[in-house]
């Protein structure tokens, strides 16, 4: 088995090959929730934050940025994929002029499929409001290089869309009572969620995108703060687990009969749970090894 040295040597470059200069690099766009935020919510007044240690404490500045991340978020490797540089917040300051190019994060820890999804969170971009922003992002860049070439850049773009997981721990399975829980069982919630996310799928297309990686959830009864809160012996939720297992089939199912109607594979599912579950049952093989401590500290 290789060492964790080496598997750090050939990601390192892997990176330096992959990393060329901007120019020609097609844009990214990236909407939802903290395992993508790339630092929108450091703008914003709420609770949902990561800028303190640890978060940063791998990225190259050794300082917390926003992410989510002891070091490189998930956007990040893509951006570094497309040899480009990595898309800014759309609320931080220096997203301006060619910047706005590259493309734009969008994402804010915290929000989900639902509106009430991370009401706890107060004040933060909610998906509804995240597609009103790359609207308002659309006109600007039109009025940097017009609206055809504005039309091109979006129709030829990468987009990333993560929700979902909020849906579940940060809503349905918050407290041991909740309205929603009242409200529906796991199967009867994950339709409805899924119903609510081919709209937003829906208006994504309207707005242009034509590459859209839709990830599913992960292991949701693994996370950090499940484990802390609902975990007997340190084993992964049952009940948490259950909503990935109904939730993930359902919406690989939603997007197949999407692209479908569009008469196009627009959106491709994203097999986020078998990812994750990789760096669980073998850690050694990424270089991990306490693998519960390395993954995302509270999902939001
Ligand atoms: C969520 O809010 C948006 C507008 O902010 C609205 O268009 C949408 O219908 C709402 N969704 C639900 C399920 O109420």
């Amino acid at each position: 088995m290789s060492s964790p040295i080496t598997i750090l040597a050939v990601l390192v470059a892997t990176v330096a090959v992959v990393v060329l200069p901007a120019e020609g690099a097609r844009a990214f766009f990236v909407f939802g929730d903290s395992l993508v935020d790339n630092g929108n919510n450091n703008y914003l007044v709420t609770t949902a934050r990561a800028d303190s240690p640890p978060y940063g404490i791998d990225y190259p500045t050794r300082r917390p940025t926003g992410r989510f991340s002891n070091g490189y978020n998930i956007p990040d490797l893509i951006s570094q994929a497309l040899g480009a540089e990595s898309t800014l917040a759309y609320l931080n300051p220096e997203l301006r002029g060619e910047k706005l190019l590259v493309g734009a994060n969008f994402a804010s820890a915290g929000i989900g499929i639902l509106n009430d999804t991370g009401i706890q969170f107060a004040n933060i971009i909610r998906i509804y409001q995240q597609l009103g922003f790359f609207e308002q992002y659309q006109r600007r860049v039109s009025g940097l290089i017009g609206e055809d070439e504005t039309i091109q850049l979006v129709n030829g773009a990468l987009v990333l869309i993560t929700l979902g997981g909020n849906d579940f721990v940060n809503n349905y399975f918050l407290t041991p009572i909740t309205i929603r829980r009242l409200q529906f069982n796991l199967q009867d919630y994950s339709k409805y969620l899924i119903s609510e996310y081919k709209k937003i799928l829906m208006r994504l297309y309207d707005l242009g995108a034509r590459r859209v990686l839709v990830t599913g959830t992960g292991p949701l009864g693994c996370v950090p703060a499940v484990l802390a809160t609902r975990s007997r012996n340190g084993e992964c939720a049952v009940e948490p687990q259950r909503a990935a297992a109904i939730f993930n089939p359902l919406l690989v199912q939603m997007i197949g009969a999407l692209n479908q109607e569009i008469g196009s594979n627009v959106f491709v599912a994203v097999n986020a749970m078998e990812m994750q579950n990789d760096f669980i049952t073998n850690p050694q093989a990424f270089g991990l090894l306490i693998p519960k401590l390395h993954l995302h500290s509270n999902l939001t």
